[in-house]
């Protein structure tokens, strides 16, 4: 009898670049203050990729990270997934370029766009791939470089957003199943709330395109805000209730970094106490897809969490997109 294929995470990476813009340097950009993206966001500081720094060079950095953490070599890998918003090009993907530059060439590689819960899309992707057993060893990253389509001017977005990458190898396994559930939602009614409107068909880029600026991420925040928390809920307790897991199972929640006070709701709605909760949003502002994956990476490598145990990642973005995912920390 043929036993069901289990996913075992092989290890985790990740990268930032080494430029910081701190609040006190958005003062001198905008008209903002450090006191109100503190208190109305939680941030302090968010990492910036240079000029000549892709996206795919952070995902390559996070995903050699990864790799020396799975203890593998490049040439095992045999699907690579990159879930971004933020791509080096609309064509190629950013997983080609990555693939150029990790190594293995023929294996297949493609992008995945599912904005701030990319990565927790690519989580479901690589589980039902290696359950199918179509491929058995996955690179999943999620990389991102929202400061390359922020609009610098406008103070309503440009404090949020950040840069970074992080990777997780996952690998079959007759043994291990670490990924214990994943449920994903989106609602496609919501897309003029977060989008980013130029460069795709609807507008093609042009002189007036580059003029109003539409190639850079427009948000309304206050909306977005009031439909994250119940879908980031909504999340967690769906993937929570398919892990067959109770809330006092869970070791570390760790919540999409968009906002200090949508994770203080979201643990209040759900009722878990703060100190199970993961907050680096002060360090990173929000990196979309990156998020959730260099969150879970810097709580493996602080011994915040350890082997086996039980963590819940949550995300919610631009769609709109949600989903969660119970997973068990190698
Ligand atoms: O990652 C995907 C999902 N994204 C999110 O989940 C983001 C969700 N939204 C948010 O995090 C918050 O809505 C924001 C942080 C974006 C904004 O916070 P808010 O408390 O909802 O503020 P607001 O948009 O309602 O604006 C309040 C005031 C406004 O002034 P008036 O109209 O009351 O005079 C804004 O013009 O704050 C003003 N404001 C600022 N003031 C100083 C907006 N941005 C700034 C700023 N500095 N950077």
């Amino acid at each position: 009898m043929n036993r069901k294929i289990g996913v075992k995470i092989l290890g985790t990476g990740s990268y930032f670049p080494k430029k910081i813009l701190t609040n006190a340097d958005l003062e001198k950009m905008v008209d903002t203050s450090d006191e109100w993206i503190s208190t109305r966001t939680g941030i302090s500081e968010r990492r910036i990729s240079e000029k000549n720094e892709p996206t795919s060079e952070l995902a390559y950095k996070a995903s050699i990270d990864a790799l020396m953490s799975a203890n593998i070599k490049a040439e095992c890998i045999d699907l690579i997934l990159v879930a971004t918003t933020t791509p080096d090009m609309l064509c190629p993907s950013t997983a080609c370029f990555l693939q150029m530059r990790l190594g293995p060439t023929f294996i297949p590689a493609f992008d995945l766009s599912a904005a701030c819960s990319g990565f927790i899309y690519g989580i479901a992707v690589a589980k039902a791939f290696i359950e199918s057993g179509l491929y058995k060893t996955i690179l999943l990253v999620g990389a991102e470089e929202l400061s390359k389509f922020t609009d610098w001017t406008d103070r309503n977005t440009c404090v949020l957003f950040g840069d970074g990458a992080g990777a997780m190898v996952l690998s079959a396994s007759q043994e291990n199943n670490d990924i214990l559930s994943v449920f994903l939602g989106a609602n496609g009614i919501y897309s003029n709330l977060l989008f980013l409107p130029a460069g795709g068909s609807v507008h093609p880029a042009t002189v007036h395109t580059v003029n109003e600026k539409m190639h850079t991420i427009k948000m309304h925040g206050r909306e977005v805000f009031k439909i994250a928390v119940p879908k980031m809920v909504l999340a967690a307790t769906k993937a929570l209730e398919l892990s067959g897991k109770r809330l006092d199972d869970i070791k570390l929640f760790i919540p999409h970094q968009a906002n200090m006070r949508i994770i203080e709701a979201v643990a209040k709605k759900m009722g878990i106490s703060m100190d199970k909760v993961f907050v680096n949003i002060y360090k990173t502002g929000n990196i979309s897809a990156a998020t959730t994956i260099t969150a879970l990476d810097e709580a493996i490598k602080t011994n915040r969490v350890n082997k086996n145990d039980i963590v819940e990642l949550i995300a919610f973005g631009g769609g709109f997109t949600w989903g969660a995912a119970v997973i068990k920390v190698t």
